[in-house]
């Protein structure tokens, strides 16, 4: 059995966090989602690993490597354009043979892994194997339509008018009785080969194709509120490692501090992680917090948030419920008049506390 990874999509630089990286590579807890997804396919016991990549494979080759880091021989597949994910597996074709394969969207984060879902598969090799989960706007998604008995009629790509507020999960399994399907496809209003059009097509075809509803699935939609929740699920499961430096400081709960980190002089409620060469000064930082590596914390207080490489936050308090970006700034404004003096990247979203 092989593993296809999508990495691919446009690098279209629309939310704040991917304005300069791929979407795959936005830190849960530290990591990159996409790590999750390559860890989850390690442990389910598969090694050979197909990556699809498009406008940013530079960044996801620097990221992933030969795969060796994951106990994973990773081969790229370059796609030339993100013509949609059936596409993906049109170009693959070559790479997966008549192996059975899972397919897993780099964006996607899936809380629990997929071994149980791959050994179920090995065992009853339906022609696909997918997930549904229950979403509040399922209109973003390939959407469900079961029959009364809760047998997949269907999916349909993002549809104005959803049948059911059941999506498509990105994480699914499949024969080689795809490929027949995906070759037929046409594409869809907005240009693109669907997946969702490809398992339809397995049901009207007759296949067997198993779907079963879970709970605990996360994507990249650049919204903050569920970044921050995501966030908070993982730190929350993570065992504390102390290998960083820690001076005149109290650590409290699981609290993980990266080689090369140092805590001076501060308070850090865990569940809590603290990048690499990052340094924490005279601050508190309360519970789901995650400073990514060489950022620089002084004399700040900063909660429930999500702070990524390089950032700087000096005699700030107080910040919560934030995501703070690649090599931002966060300072107070030292001359009078007393005044909020902002430079915002595109798409940026700032609240100021209007009683300061
Ligand atoms: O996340 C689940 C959803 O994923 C499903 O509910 C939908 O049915 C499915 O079509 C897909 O929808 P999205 O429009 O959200 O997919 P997105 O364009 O975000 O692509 C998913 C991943 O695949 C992402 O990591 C980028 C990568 N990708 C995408 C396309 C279109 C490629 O590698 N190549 C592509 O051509």
């Amino acid at each position: 059995m092989k593993a296809l990874v999508l990495a691919g999509g446009a690098g279209t630089r629309l939310r704040p966090i991917t304005h300069t990286s791929a979407k795959q590579l936005v830190p849960v807890a530290n990591k990159p989602v996409l790590f999750y997804g390559l860890e989850a396919i390690a442990e389910a016991g598969i090694t050979d690993v197909g990556i699809v990549v498009g406008d940013t494979a530079p960044e996801i080759r620097r990221a992933v490597g030969d795969g060796s880091a994951f106990g994973l021989k990773v081969t790229y597949l370059p796609q030339a354009a993100p013509l949609g994910l059936a596409h993906a597996v049109l170009i693959a074709r070559e790479y997966l043979g008549d192996d059975d394969f899972v397919m897993y969207l780099g964006d996607n984060f899936l809380i629990g892994g997929i071994t149980d879902l791959v050994e179920r598969f090995r065992e009853e090799r339906p022609a696909a194997q997918i997930m549904l989960t229950k979403v509040a706007d399922p209109r973003a998604f390939g959407v469900a339509e079961l029959d009364t008995e809760g047998r997949l009629i269907g999916l349909e790509e993002k549809p104005e008018h959803p049948k059911s507020d059941l999506v498509l999960v990105g994480v699914f399994l499949f024969t080689a009785a795809v490929h027949p399907i995906v070759a037929d496809l046409t594409p869809s209003r907005r240009g693109e080969l669907e997946i969702s059009d490809a398992i339809t097509g397995l049901v009207d075809a007759g296949c067997r194709v198993e779907a079963t509803i879970t709970e605990g699935f996360w994507k990249d939609t650049g919204n903050v509120t569920d970044m921050l929740e995501v966030n908070r699920l993982v730190l929350e499961g993570m065992e504390p490692e102390l290998t960083g430096v820690v001076r005149d400081s109290e650590l409290i709960g699981r609290v993980t501090v990266a080689p090369g980190a140092v805590v001076r002089n501060s308070r850090v409620v865990g569940p809590a992680i603290i990048g690499p060469g990052t340094v924490v000064e005279d601050s508190y930082l309360g519970p789901f917090t995650s400073v990514a590596e060489n950022c620089q914390i002084i004399d700040s207080e900063l909660e429930y948030s999500v702070v990524l490489r390089g950032a700087a936050i000096r005699g700030v308090r107080r910040i919560e419920a934030s995501l703070i970006g690649h090599e931002v700034e966060v300072t107070p404004a030292t001359r009078s008049p007393r005044a909020h003096r902002l430079v915002l990247g595109d798409h940026s979203k700032v609240q100021i506390c209007a009683y300061s």
